[in-house]
């Protein structure tokens, strides 16, 4: 018997429906924001992604599944969805029609993480970014975005987390003052940190070994550094957050865990995940687009873990589950093939009629109705045939009548549509 691959997974039919409802919601809310679909490749070079996210990332240290092709070429199954928009908006010199692209993609992603409750090694993101606007209002607009899906959803008990990280500009200040404070605390810090803090104290920050963390707690925090753009662009996000009625935490701990971050950076974290608690994740990354060899432009976005968005909804699969309009007993080979072109049509109407041609007896027939949760039963059998007339029953009264085989799409249509 061959088995799931570690950290892969089936959603199957009773939980996918969620999942249609969640993507569902998502897709018309962002349209009516403007955004507009994006597809790209689940295969990237793995170069796109080492230097988006930044190679002393535990992603691109660790996590990637990279591999090289026949010719030898490096490619990564994709960690994150940002890095591919950005190449194809440089790619495709996207700018030039338009430099503002507001854009979404949903689908799988890949890190090799140990896997639990939460997390995957293939999950999925509904991801939304941004080009080509550095306005503080944007990321503003992002969150309410964001709040109002997830109210749709019937999501509870999470927080808005905010935080800048400053620009190039205000940075190395701060970089400086934390490499400091991280050299007096390197007794303290795992080796990971140990080897990273001096290319990347950042880094430093963002570890979730409890001692480093511990460590790390009265760090200097980069909001006492923000230089007079970064600090103005931080007041108008929380001045937008509060217009409109979005409550937030300022988070002075969060870092975010790829190095393309600049300003505003922020997270939607659940309290019932435990410690993957981190349904969303998002920020500017000004800095990339000119990193890849593109023009100077700015970007924000965001990507939400569908996985753990669709464990923490509230609504429920089984009320989306899309049950039989009418189930159709038929009874003998000749009422199979006259159902068959009665329910090919009754589809073409937009009739769910659920055809069972086993051949199996009324009785089995009605009990898998009823569990299909069929609004009626048809039943059709040789008398009925003869007679012209097929039985419908209510399932829920009960109640049974008889229903004229000539015309009868039509007919069930009536009794359907009542
Ligand atoms: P991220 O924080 O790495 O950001 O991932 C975003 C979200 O994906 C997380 O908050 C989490 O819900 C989900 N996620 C991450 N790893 C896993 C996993 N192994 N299993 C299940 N869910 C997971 C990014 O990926 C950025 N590209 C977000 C972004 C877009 N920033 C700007 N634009």
């Amino acid at each position: 018997m061959i088995q799931l691959v570690r950290g892969f997974r089936d959603i199957l039919p009773g939980e996918i429906e969620r999942w249609q409802e969640i993507e569902k919601t998502a897709v018309s809310l962002f349209e009516n924001f403007g955004f507009k679909e994006i597809r790209i490749p689940i295969l990237e070079r793995t170069e796109l992604f080492a230097r988006s996210i930044g190679e002393d990332t535990d992603i691109v240290e660790k996590e990637m599944y990279t591999f090289a092709d026949r010719k030898g070429e490096l490619i990564t199954l994709r960690p994150e969805a940002t890095a591919s928009i950005v190449r194809s908006y440089i790619q495709h010199k996207t700018y030039a029609k338009d430099p503002v692209q507001k854009l979404y993609t949903i689908g799988p992603m890949f890190r090799r993480e140990r896997p639990q409750k939460g997390r995957y090694r293939q999950f999925y993101q509904i991801d939304v970014e941004v080009l080509g606007d550095e306005s503080a209002y944007v990321d503003a607009l992002l969150i309410f975005m964001l709040v109002t899906l997830f109210e749709r959803l019937l999501v509870k008990d999470v927080s808005t987390h905010i935080n800048s990280l400053g620009c190039s500009k205000c940075r190395p200040d701060f970089k400086a003052a934390l490499s400091e404070f991280i050299n007096s605390k390197s007794a303290a810090l795992c080796s990971d940190c140990n080897r990273r803090k001096d290319r990347n104290p950042l880094r430093v920050l963002d570890c979730k070994v409890p001692k480093c963390r511990e460590a790390m707690k009265d760090a200097p925090s980069i909001l006492d550094s923000l230089d007079s753009d970064c600090q103005k662009h931080f007041d108008d996000l929380k001045q937008s957050l509060e217009d409109l009625n979005i409550p937030y935490i300022i988070d002075k701990s969060l870092v975010r865990g790829l190095d393309y971050y600049t300003r505003t950076i922020f997270e939607i974290q659940s309290r019932y995940e435990g410690a993957q608690n981190a349904i969303c994740g998002g920020g500017r990354y000004d800095n990339l687009m000119k990193t890849l060899g593109g023009p100077d432009l700015p970007a924000t976005g965001f990507a939400i873990g569908f996985d753990r968005l669709a464990e923490i909804s509230g609504l429920q699969s089984t009320d989306l589950v899309k049950r039989p309009d009418v189930f159709i007993a038929a009874l003998g080979e000749k009422s199979i093939s006259k159902a068959l072109k009665w329910s090919c049509r009754m589809a073409l109407e937009g009739i769910y009629a659920e055809l069972d041609m086993s051949g199996r007896s009324l009785k089995a027939l009605m009990k898998r109705a009823d569990r299909m949760g069929a609004g009626y039963v048809l039943i059709i059998g040789e008398q009925e045939l003869m007679d012209g007339s097929a039985v419908l029953r209510n399932m829920k009264t009960k109640e049974q009548e008889s229903i004229g085989i000539e015309g009868i799409v039509e007919n069930l249509k009536k009794v359907l549509l009542k």
